[in-house]
């Protein structure tokens, strides 16, 4: 889909789409007679309705949308409307639509993120493909405002296209080889040999059971003057079986998925090289598979992490903060100023805050409030889960320094103070647990069922600020 800024509404075009406030009349007479008098239309938020202009205009078609109140309408409400839009002319098959929206504020990001959200389709492996606009062009906004939400909108489908590859294709080795044909990064891969030199005990357990053996990998962006070091981590399980703990098969349908925060971190980063933030940025994945098989780590075993903390294994599916474990020691012997993980990490942060919102702890208030806010004016939900030291209780070991997992209770929170243990005190640190928001059985608002490329946005206006 071709995304374009236009000068002028009045020009001929298949599909014309513009908004209607309610309470207040359109700026087109055909629209304000037939749609709005005779018809009754609103303008409630998220309405649609299509005419056909008969010849009576420049446009075949009119698409109205209802815009809902104007002292309510904001940019976020403005991405949600063109999304549906889009849904709707790609129903109709259409080819060629023009927006004209009667604001004046520059929303152009934000629409442009909608509307490629909504083009968005995984039918890779379908013989019968999806229809897609061809061309979409916006009145009133910048060129520069919907240029960098195209960056935004490609990374977006970058993360979803690869958290959608079945595991088969997305391995770790896979994911490293992505991570090498990024433009614009340094990229360092570690192999199983030189993880086994770097005492990643914890991590290596994970993949032990395996025929694809890890990768560990370091990509790094550099600014032209680099105001802030940063590593982001991104959960790399690129299959959860459960391992030896195996899971029931209906919660392993969609483990696939487990290597969300992964694809968030590759998509920022190849995003980064095209919008050059003055930052240094770090994106790091330890990539693995759980898998059960006669080389698997196994319930009771005990690992040592890279900091040389002991760890009871508990139960192996709780694999993604025994890889997180090592990663996060990695990132902060760089020194960097902040580490944020982002990690499709529990199902009990799922069953607390549903597909609506993602699960967010850490040492530091202030960057939680911040990646709290960005969330919010990126599009993203991002609600603060507990770090009550008592949840730790659950995971005291009477042989090691700690079990990977204990109570079925408050299972994010004891998760965020296990990850905890491998952060330094120098080192601020944030969790972002989209187990619940990285992958939807069901479509909901502008996403179809799938992955959802959760984290991207906000990940990437937080680092751009
Ligand atoms: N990858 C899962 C968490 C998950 C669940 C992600 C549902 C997306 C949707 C994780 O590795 C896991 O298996 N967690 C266990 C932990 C338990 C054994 C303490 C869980 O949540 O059941
Ligand atoms: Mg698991
Ligand atoms: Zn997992």
């Amino acid at each position: 889909m071709e995304i374009k800024v236009v000068q002028n509404g009045d020009v001929p075009v298949e599909v014309l789409v513009i908004g209607k406030f309610e309470g207040e009349k359109t700026n087109t007479e055909l629209v304000n007679e037939y749609v709005v008098e005779k018809d009754g239309f609103e303008g409630k938020f998220g309405q649609t309705y299509l005419i056909h202009t008969l010849g009576k205009m420049n446009a075949d078609k009119i698409l109205v949308v209802g815009l809902g109140k104007r002292e309510e309408f904001d940019h976020n409400k403005l991405r949600e409307v063109v999304a549906k839009s889009v849904k709707k002319l790609n129903q109709i098959k259409a080819e060629k639509a023009l927006f004209d929206f009667d604001i004046n504020v520059d929303y152009g990001k934000s629409a442009v993120i909608g509307a490629m959200i909504a083009d968005y389709a995984y039918d890779k492996y379908k013989s019968q493909k999806a229809h897609h606009l061809k061309e979409i062009s916006f009145t009133k906004f910048s060129q520069k405002d919907v240029e960098e939400g195209k960056i935004f909108g490609e990374a977006m489908k970058f993360t979803r296209d690869l958290a959608n590859t079945p595991a088969q294709i997305a391995t770790p080795a896979k994911l490293a080889q992505i991570a090498q044909e990024i433009e614009g990064v340094e990229t360092k891969i570690y192999d199983k040999e030189e993880i086994e030199r770097m005492g990643m005990g914890a991590y290596l357990a994970v993949g032990q059971g395996s025929v694809n053996p890890p990768k560990f990998i370091h990509m790094k962006y550099t600014g032209l003057n680099p105001k802030k070091r940063i590593a982001i981590i991104g959960k790399g399980i690129c299959f959860d079986s459960g391992g030896l703990d195996l899971k029931p098969a209906s919660s392993m349908l969609t483990m696939k998925d487990d290597m969300s925060g992964a694809a968030c971190v590759l998509g920022v980063m190849q995003a980064l090289a095209k919008l050059k933030p003055d930052v240094e940025v770090n994106g790091i994945i330890a990539a693995c598979e759980n898998m059960p098989s006669g080389s698997s780590y196994k319930p009771g075993d005990i690992l040592t992490a890279k900091n040389g903390k002991t760890i009871e294994v508990d139960n192996t599916d709780a694999e993604g903060r025994l890889t997180l474990a090592d990663a996060l020691c990695y990132a902060c012997e760089l020194n960097v100023d902040e580490v944020i993980d982002i990690a499709t990490l529990t199902g009990a942060c799922m069953v607390a805050l549903g597909t609506v919102a993602s699960g967010i702890m850490g040492n530091c208030e202030e960057l939680i409030r911040k990646l709290i806010d960005t969330a919010k004016d990126s599009g993203e939900t991002y609600w603060q889960m507990p770090m009550f030291k008592e949840y730790f209780d659950s995971l005291k070991s009477d042989i090691a320094d700690m079990k990977n997992t204990g109570s079925r209770y408050g299972g994010a929170s004891a998760a965020g103070l296990f990850l905890q243990e491998f952060v330094d005190e120098k080192t601020k640190w944030a969790h972002i647990d989209i187990a619940g928001t990285a992958f939807l059985e069901k479509p909901q608002k502008e996403f179809i069922a799938g992955a959802t490329g959760a984290g991207v946005r906000t990940l990437l206006n937080y680092i751009i600020k």
